[in-house]
């Protein structure tokens, strides 16, 4: 699999998350054995497949599900509900077979309150694994340590009445987080990551690193205007720490003693300048989440500074990771839509994330446009929904089963299904669109093979075109002698723009939208359709 450049730049990524996207065994819950079956939609090698490189799984360790897998009880097994270490063997060969990479998620931040180390740890102060937490005798008359803030919107120190101590979790009660200052504890993770590396995965996503390290004196953090508690801090003192960017290199010396490998931090940050830093010199992740597009409206001028500022921020060294959905945000489709021209809008931006300059991430389902659930209170599974519910309905929406067919259940389980699905099944599913060319479905597997027999569209440099039509985002990719020129129209209007004022001068028209053909076009006067895509060789 050796290429010049590394696999995963040139790389489309395919996020499951294997609870919702097939059961096999009719138990309500997706397992790996599912992931398994449907590799050849995934990639078989021909165009009647999706055409992804790699695959990033949600977590499956053995674990009480608290937060559906991100509460993990042991780095090194599969839960039983998700199958068995044959299974997942199994996986990862009939993966690497159709030269699927295999992307797991690790947890370092924080593990299960049934994980055994914080059973040992919990049990006396003077416990060995004691200090693999983060424990606070609090203020005096047992009053919080600091004014810290947890991600899930309630303070993140508990009273442990055994040992008369807070534990510190930023996330729910039964997940309580590392001490990453510890080093018995970085071993312990990085030890985890060896395991799976040593079985073949071929890389990671890292979750919250850029939660990993707090604050050594437990600093409380400055008071600012904001909307949500969490939001009216600063959070100096217990994320984003300089210290979380060595974790992410220590990650990266342990990676880098083996072959092709890939780590990809979610760094839960909105200002690309502060998330690229864990690329560090080249030798921090290998990657960088970009969160901004999940702010972002429908706008070509919003969508067009938001690269400019991430391309900034990595500079030509550093290599994007984009993504419009995923399992903690509402479905891009959804955030996106506008009445009859929803679908229309999934194109332009699918075509947006597919000809950047950046590893895009899809988020299984997109590819059908499945709409972001709309679950009642009763039906909620996700703890945020069920605690804040009806000020926000949490993330089941955006992990509700994968639709397949327009059979019962969407083809997902014969089962009951943990989530209801989406009663959009009948006319939203994978079986319908595979035969319909005007699908989406068709349109992505489209866009990935127009994008990977590229150079430029997988691997060139990026540059925005200014002065273009309003609504229009216009940009050039370029690599290897071949000029790419990209033209998304975010707007419902028909657009004429002109990008050469030679009128000799034609682009070879690679894909079009709404007329898909591989014809040529006049680069002095374009025409482009209402939420129009035109990728063209120029
Ligand atoms: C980020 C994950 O994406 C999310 O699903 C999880 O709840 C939190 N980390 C806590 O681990």
């Amino acid at each position: 699999m050796a290429t010049t450049t590394p696999w995963w730049k040139g790389a489309v990524i395919y996020q499951i998350y294997p609870r919702s996207f097939l059961d096999t065994d009719g138990d309500g819950v997706g397992n790996l054995a599912g992931v398994t079956e449907k590799l050849d939609y995934l990639n078989d090698g021909t165009e009647n497949s999706l055409g992804i490189d790699a695959i990033w799984l949600n977590p499956f360790y053995p674990s009480p599900q608290f937060d559906f897998g991100y509460d993990v009880m042991d780095y090194r097994a599969v839960d039983p509900q998700y199958g068995t270490m044959e299974d997942f063997d199994r996986l990862l060969s009939e993966a690497h077979r159709r030269n699927i990479r295999i992307i797991m998620d690790i947890v370092p931040t924080l593990t299960s309150h049934l994980h055994p180390w914080f059973i040992e740890s919990r049990s006396s102060k003077t416990n060995p694994k004691r200090d693999w937490y983060l424990w606070h005798p609090g203020r005096e008359r047992r009053r919080y340590p600091n004014n810290w803030m947890g991600a899930f919107g309630k303070r993140p120190w508990d009273w442990d009445n055994k040992t008369k101590e807070f534990y510190y979790h930023n996330s729910l009660p039964e997940q309580p987080d590392l001490n990453w200052r510890n080093p018995e504890v970085q071993k312990a993770i990085l030890d985890a990551m060896a395991f799976w590396f040593e079985k073949g995965v071929d890389g990671f996503r890292i979750d919250v690193l850029n939660l990993t390290v707090k604050d050594e004196l437990f600093r409380s953090n400055p008071y600012c205007i904001g909307r949500r508690p969490y939001d009216m801090q600063r959070h100096l003192y217990d994320k984003d720490r300089p210290e979380a960017v060595e974790v992410g290199k220590m990650m990266r010396r342990l990676a880098d003693r083996y072959d092709e490998r890939m780590l990809v931090g979610e760094t839960y940050i909105f200002d690309p300048e502060q998330a690229a830093k864990f690329l560090g010199d080249g030798d921090g992740v290998h990657m960088a989440f970009n969160f901004s597009f999940m702010n972002s409206r429908f706008s070509a001028a919003r969508f067009r500074r938001e690269v400019s500022a991430w391309e900034r921020a990595v500079g030509n060294r550093g290599w994007p990771a984009y993504f419009l959905s995923n399992h903690d945000n509402d479905r891009h489709i959804t955030r996106y839509g506008r009445g009859k021209w929803t679908v229309a809008r999934a194109r332009v931006a699918a075509a947006m994330l597919l000809t950047l300059r950046g590893t895009p991430f899809l988020y299984m389902g997109e590819e059908i446009g499945m709409e972001h659930g709309r679950l009642k209170r009763h039906e909620l599974m996700d703890p945020i929904g069920r605690r804040y519910y009806p000020l926000h309905h949490g993330r089941d929406g955006a992990r509700t089963p994968m639709q397949w067919t327009g059979e019962p259940n969407a083809g997902f389980s014969s089962g009951s299904p943990w989530l209801r699905v989406n009663p959009s099944y009948p006319t939203t599913n994978v079986a319908d669109q595979e035969r319909d060319p005007d699908s989406l479905l068709t349109l992505y597997r489209r866009l990935i093979r127009v994008r990977k027999a590229s150079a430029a569209l997988s691997a060139g440099t990026y540059t925005p075109i200014d002065r273009v039509e309003k609504g229009v985002f216009a940009f050039l990719r370029e690599a290897e002698g071949q000029k790419i020129l990209v033209l998304l129209n975010f707007s419902r209007w028909q657009r004429r723009l002109s990008i050469q004022q030679d009128p000799k001068r034609f682009g070879k028209k690679v894909l079009a939208y709404p007329d898909i053909y591989a014809g040529s076009v006049p680069l002095a006067r374009i025409e482009l359709a209402p939420y129009g895509i035109l990728i063209a060789e120029v």
